[in-house]
């Protein structure tokens, strides 16, 4: 095995102490009841495919290149893509007690958990090909890296930084204790190569991952991860558009949607803890399956007239129901127009940040059909997908027309419809610079109402996977919100986290999410890392989903409610990222793409472990209000009046210690004049 694979006199084997087992693992089996991700689009030439194959080689002893060529080959030739499947570990991942993990220091240990509950068969969407959620939204490329990363993982120390980029292991460097564990970077591309098409060939060469937003950042949490923001989005779009009172809810109220997948999945459970009646259509009826036996819908069935009746029932008797539609979601708008039936709010989140790759489902295909024709004749799905697109939008304008208040809700529907060729759908009629003529959920409800103040998906997982743990974790943190109680978003985050265990939201390790401003989620981190020290709960990690506040640049979305022509500008979530590494975060990610597409957004996150000690709190309390304030910061700069007074408010609090510059605010009298005496 020695001498071999020289290259310019280097023994390539023995340079390296890190590597695969030089031993081929068994070829694993693959239980036939997983769903299996279609064949993704990949535009290799024939040299293209050579070099795909020669660069997933490289993971490989030279023994096996014979017998792994021809194996990546048929991968890619079947996949699209090289998932190298024969490493996959035999049998079930799960994010297992830290302490069954080996490791040099305790974030090698909790890196691993995570890792491991984004692949869970119960929380990942397609397991075997490594995708947890969102259609494509990978933990790495293929499991080759999976098993490298772990290995690296398990020899760091608390003096070294694993870097990943788009989930390939690059190695270990050393740094300090306070600096990050693991840097990770997603799909970032050179500017002209910045689209889906440079992409999906990046992609099958093995050398980009799409990391969505907390899949490649390794800090997805299950559906629940989405819940509360939809609960939120849910309660404040009732509150604005249907005169719902503040200390109200949606009971006798209906909600219609679209998708039940790993993050759409959240829509049923969300709305029915905002108490009103929803029908979710999803043509995919093993996500059904699994959403109906986790008890997050609460009804199922094919039939259009069966779903209204039940959805019809419960609004008259003013209790919530989560109806899962078994077919297309434009079947389902055209029953409810063409039966005269008032929806009074309605969304979409299939996957349209990928329409042409699964992503959203053609009408009049099964779901099975249009896997056959992704694969076998992907000319007719784009085409199929334009048709259904257009004829859908068709339909929420319809509906619109009679009173129903539509809301895109991030999943870049309303730019996948304006890419089909419709400009009536841009607000300014001819490109997409201005945003759409339907709102984003961020521009109307959650920008002004939660993002402005610094309100975002703080959460966190507790290590043991004991339940107690969380319990612990959610009494801590209701007793906190209820001592601070001051506007009605802490109100509704109090009863969130109040009641989040009865409405059993964990899928996976031990999970929260909890809505949470700057100094809420510091004194919460300051909070548990109390409680580990003093041996109440076992180690917590800490993060949130990218779709933040500050952690995430994307026009159709997050940062849809910015309107000082910064929407296509990427520096904050990459100074958000950057401001994280400096002040010590466990381990930091930047992605491309996020739930918005290839070139649409720039997202990072960021994973923290709690561990007790001193040097966490100095960390916390350096890195928690920065990761929030940066966001809210730009928010403010872009006139925003809520973060106006959140910044106003955090100048007071932080004196002499941080300082961020405010706007002077124009009078838009004043400006007009000026413009009028302008000649060109
Ligand atoms: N707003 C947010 O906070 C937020 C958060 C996460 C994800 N998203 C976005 O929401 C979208 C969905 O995410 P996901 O993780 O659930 O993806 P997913 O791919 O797991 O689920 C989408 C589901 O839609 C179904 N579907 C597709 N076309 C359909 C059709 N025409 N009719 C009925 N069902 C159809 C699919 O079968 C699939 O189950 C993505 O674009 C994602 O980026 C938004």
């Amino acid at each position: 095995m020695g001498v071999i694979n020289m290259i310019s006199n280097i023994n390539i084997d023995d340079a390296m102490t890190i590597k695969l087992d030089y031993d081929l693992p068994e070829y694993p089996k693959f239980d036939p009841s997983y769903r299996r991700a279609p064949r993704r689009e990949s535009h290799l030439t024939e040299a293209d495919k050579a070099l795909a194959i020669k660069n997933a080689l490289r993971y490989i002893h030279p023994d096996h290149h014979a017998q792994m060529a021809k194996e990546f080959a048929q991968e890619l030739e079947e996949h699209g893509r090289i998932y190298g499947y024969r490493f996959r570990p035999e049998g079930k991942l799960y994010g297992k007690p830290i302490d069954e993990y080996k490791g040099q220091c305790i974030e090698g240990r909790a890196i691993q958990v995570m890792i491991d509950n984004n692949l869970d068969f119960d929380v990942a969407l397609y397991p075997y090909e490594l995708v947890t959620y969102g259609e494509t939204g990978q933990v790495c490329q293929n499991w080759m890296q999976y098993r490298l990363i772990k290995k690296y993982l398990e020899v760091m120390t608390d003096e070294q930084t694993l870097v990943v980029m788009s989930g390939h292991p690059m190695g270990l460097f050393h740094s300090h204790k306070m600096a990050p564990r693991v840097i990770i970077s997603n799909g970032l591309m050179v500017g002209t190569f910045d689209d889906q098409k440079n992409f999906n060939r990046a992609a099958a060469l093995g050398v980009a991952n799409y990391g969505q937003m907390t899949a490649g950042g390794w800090m997805y949490i299950g559906p629940q991860g989405i819940v509360h923001g939809t609960f939120n989005t849910l309660l404040n779009a009732g509150r604005l558009k249907l005169g719902i009172p503040q200390d109200g809810n949606l009971a006798g109220r209906l909600f219609v949607s679209a998708g039940l997948g790993g993050m759409s999945g959240a829509q049923g459970k969300a709305a029915e803890i905002a108490g009103a009646a929803s029908i979710i259509a999803e043509v995919d009826d093993s996500r059904i399956e699994t959403r109906y036996t986790q008890g997050w819908v609460s009804h199922r069935t094919g039939s259009l007239e069966e779903a209204w009746k039940i959805a019809k029932e419960h609004m008259d008797a003013k209790k919530p129901c989560a109806v899962a539609y078994h077919g297309n979601i434009v079947d389902l708008l055209e029953y409810l127009y063409n039966n005269n039936i008032h929806v009074d709010l309605l969304s979409d989140q299939t996957s349209c940040h990928v329409p042409y790759d699964g992503g959203y489902c053609p009408q009049g295909l099964t779901f099975e059909e249009r896997t056959e024709m992704l694969d076998k004749d992907p000319e007719k799905f784009v085409e199929l997908v334009n048709k259904t697109l257009q004829h859908h939008y068709e339909m929420i304008c319809k509906l619109h027309e009679k009173g129903t208040y539509f809301f895109d809700y991030g999943n870049s529907f309303l730019k996948a419809v304006y890419d089909t060729g419709i400009k009536s759908i841009c607000k300014n009629g001819e490109n997409d610079l201005d945003g759409f003529v339907f709102p984003s959920y961020v521009e109307d409800i959650l920008g002004p109402c939660l993002f402005d103040f610094g309100y975002g998906p703080f959460r966190w997982c507790c290590l043991s996977r004991n339940p107690e743990d969380l319990h612990k974790t959610d009494m801590a943190a209701a007793e906190y919100i209820k001592a601070h109680n001051r506007r009605y978003q802490d109100y509704d985050n109090y009863v969130w986290v109040r009641d989040a265990e009865k409405n059993k939201l964990v899928v996976g390790t031990q999970c929260r999410i909890l809505y949470q401003d700057a100094m809420g989620r510091m004194n919460l981190a300051l909070k548990f890392n109390e409680m580990v020290r003093n041996g109440e709960i076992g180690p917590v990690i800490l993060g949130r989903d990218h779709h933040d506040t500050g952690g995430t640049d994307a026009p159709f979305r997050e940062t849809s409610n910015i309107k000082d022509g910064s929407n296509i500008m990427a520096e904050m979530a990459t100074q958000c990222y950057a401001g994280n590494a400096a002040r010590g975060m466990s381990y930091i990610a930047l992605h491309n793409g996020g739930g918005t597409g290839i070139g649409n957004s720039i997202n990072g996150g960021f994973g923290m472990v709690l561990d007790g000690s001193e040097r966490v709190d100095t960390i916390l309390k350096m890195a928690m209000p920065w990761d929030t304030m940066i966001g809210v910061s730009r928010r403010a700069w872009a006139r925003n009046e809520n973060a106006l007074s959140t910044v106003a408010e955090y100048n007071e609090l932080y004196k002499g210690q941080d300082h961020i510059t405010m706007p002077y605010v124009a009078d838009d009298a004043v400006v007009a004049e000026a413009v009028k005496t302008m000649k060109g």
